[in-house]
């Protein structure tokens, strides 16, 4: 289940962060951080397990009609099992009249898909 940020997340939120290619020095993960807490058109939510918080998407609400796919990180022992696409979907259903498009830092796993439309399907499939 995915869930917005709050402040006592930070910790497991950073870890999280930390996975994505571009946000390896602390610098600019602190700072990256920052901006997610305190910018009004950004905005994390992080993926609920049983074990815990597993997985993170960041997103910039570029206009009332499209989101930005920033980040999308999962630990390491959750990947493989489709938590991304599921991640992305629930994103959708919380959101389902906004245009997502994918950042440079995400486009590699979102360019995969149609991630407006292919995701659904897909991840409607694998959840039935
Ligand atoms: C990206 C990430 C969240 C994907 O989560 P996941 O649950 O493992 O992926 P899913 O099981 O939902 O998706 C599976 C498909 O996406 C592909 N995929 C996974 N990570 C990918 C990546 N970084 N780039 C491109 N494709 C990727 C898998 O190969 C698989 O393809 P297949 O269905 O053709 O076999 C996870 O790999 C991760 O946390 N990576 C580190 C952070 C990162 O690099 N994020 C930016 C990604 S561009």
């Amino acid at each position: 289940m995915l869930i917005r940020y709050k402040k006592s997340y930070k910790k497991v939120a950073m870890g999280l962060l930390s996975f994505m290619p571009n946000e390896k020095n602390l610098q600019r993960l602190q700072s990256t951080m920052n901006l997610y807490e305190t910018a009004q058109d950004h905005q994390l939510f992080l993926w609920r397990e049983d074990e815990g918080l597993v997985g993170l998407v960041g997103v910039l609400f570029v206009n009332e009609h499209l989101m930005q796919i920033q980040h999308i990180t999962l630990n390491p022992s959750h990947r493989g099992q489709e938590l991304g696409k599921k991640m992305i979907m629930n994103l959708k259903e919380l959101n389902p009249d906004i245009l997502f498009i994918p950042h440079d830092n995400t486009k590699e796993f979102c360019g995969k898909y149609d991630i407006n439309n292919s995701f659904n399907t897909r991840c409607s499939d694998t959840s039935a």
